[in-house]
């Protein structure tokens, strides 16, 4: 079976071909950062008319990519929710007519199931049952995976998403949007010692995140040094990035272990645009190798938004038999622990 799989949810257009005999056959991405930069942030209506103008472009790349024409494609996944409402309905109302002209069954996809399965992309994929730490932009969630489908939350953030306070620390260094994989490199240069920042949440029992305080006490610091150095180098700059990131990696990795020794497994997947994170890869393995357990975690461009894990994830609903009605649905939220098991794989 081969599922074209299409990912609007956010600011990249993703779209790939996943075949269940040959694995991954195209992947074409196309950000749109470079739209948003000199807004800080994503402009959710340029997001939409921006998937407008890339999404068929893209279809018509990835066929030629894999050297496929319509007939060769058996179903088409798209990424239904959660995400931006008017992003989601361009990559939606696309995949639904595109299934419907070409009379294929079409899937809606969990984002965040997509970002889950990623790792299945690899060879070395993880074995059921496992512990998620999904780290993304507008996620941070701790899930027990006990199959495709399966999914028990354990705890998430209760304000902002990792990657988000990596985006808004990362502005008040004056790093364009999205700062998170500018910041980690900002870090490399940071002194260690200079500055503490809290680890939030972790003093008291439980499994969610807060991570609003840290880009808080960003700004504070940042305030404090200009009164007393009446200025922000580019060493304080890095010492602050250094010690933001370090503060989100270890918050993250004492809840990991604490997840772990709740539920009594060994195997943790980290996915989500987080993942790419080195630091946060290097702090988790080392966790993991203590424990004895072993973690997993997609090669970077399957780390941030793509169409490949949108492919998979469809490709293993579709084959058990799900498939969407012709009317064009998208959830702007949507929660992954409402998800049907999958038992087919
Ligand atoms: O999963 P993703 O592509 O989109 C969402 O579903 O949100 O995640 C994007 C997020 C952004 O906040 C971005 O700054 C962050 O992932 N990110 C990173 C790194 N690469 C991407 N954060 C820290 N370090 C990185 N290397
Ligand atoms: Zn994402």
């Amino acid at each position: 079976m081969r599922v074209l799989g299409i990912e609007t949810s956010c600011d990249e257009t993703g779209v790939a071909i996943y075949d269940d005999e040959k694995g991954l056959v195209a992947n074409q991405l196309y950000t749109q950062i470079a739209l948003h930069a000199d807004y800080g942030g994503v402009v959710p209506e340029l997001a939409s008319r921006d998937h407008i103008r890339k999404t068929a472009p893209l279809i018509q790349a990835a066929l030629a990519e894999a050297n496929l024409n319509a007939e060769d494609i058996d179903g088409i996944a798209y990424t239904a929710g959660p995400g931006l409402v008017g992003a989601l309905l361009v990559g939606s109302t696309i995949a639904r007519s595109l299934a419907y002209a070409w009379n294929l069954p079409a899937i809606g996809v969990h984002h965040m199931e997509g970002h889950l399965l990623a790792p299945m992309l690899e060879e070395n994929a993880p074995r059921f049952p496992f512990i998620a730490l999904l780290v993304s932009g507008g996620h941070t969630q701790l899930v027990k995976v006990d199959a495709v489908g399966q999914y028990q939350l354990l705890g998430e953030s209760i304000d902002d998403a990792a990657g988000e306070a990596f985006d808004k620390t990362a502005k008040l260094l004056g790093l364009d949007y999205p700062g998170g994989a500018a910041l980690s490199r900002l870090a490399q240069k940071g002194n260690p010692d200079r500055f503490i920042f809290p680890r939030p949440m972790t003093d008291r029992p439980g499994l969610d995140f807060s991570f609003s305080g840290l880009k808080t006490f960003a700004a504070n610091t940042i305030a404090q040094v200009i009164q007393q150095e009446s200025e922000l180098t580019e060493q304080t700059k890095a010492d602050i990035a250094y010690a933001f990131q370090q503060a989100v990696v270890e918050t993250l990795a004492i809840k990991c272990r604490r997840a772990l020794k709740e539920t009594g497994l060994t195997r943790l997947v980290i996915a989500g645009g987080v993942s790419a994170n080195k630091q946060l890869r290097q702090h988790l393995s080392e966790l993991m190798q203590q424990l004895n357990g072993e973690v997993f975690y997609p090669q970077p461009q399957f780390c941030t938004d793509n169409g490949a894990m949108i492919a998979y994830a469809g490709l293993l609903r579709l084959k058990q038999g799900e498939q969407q009605d012709l009317a064009i649905e998208v959830k702007p939220r949507w929660s992954m622990t409402t998800l049907s098991p999958i038992v087919t794989i």
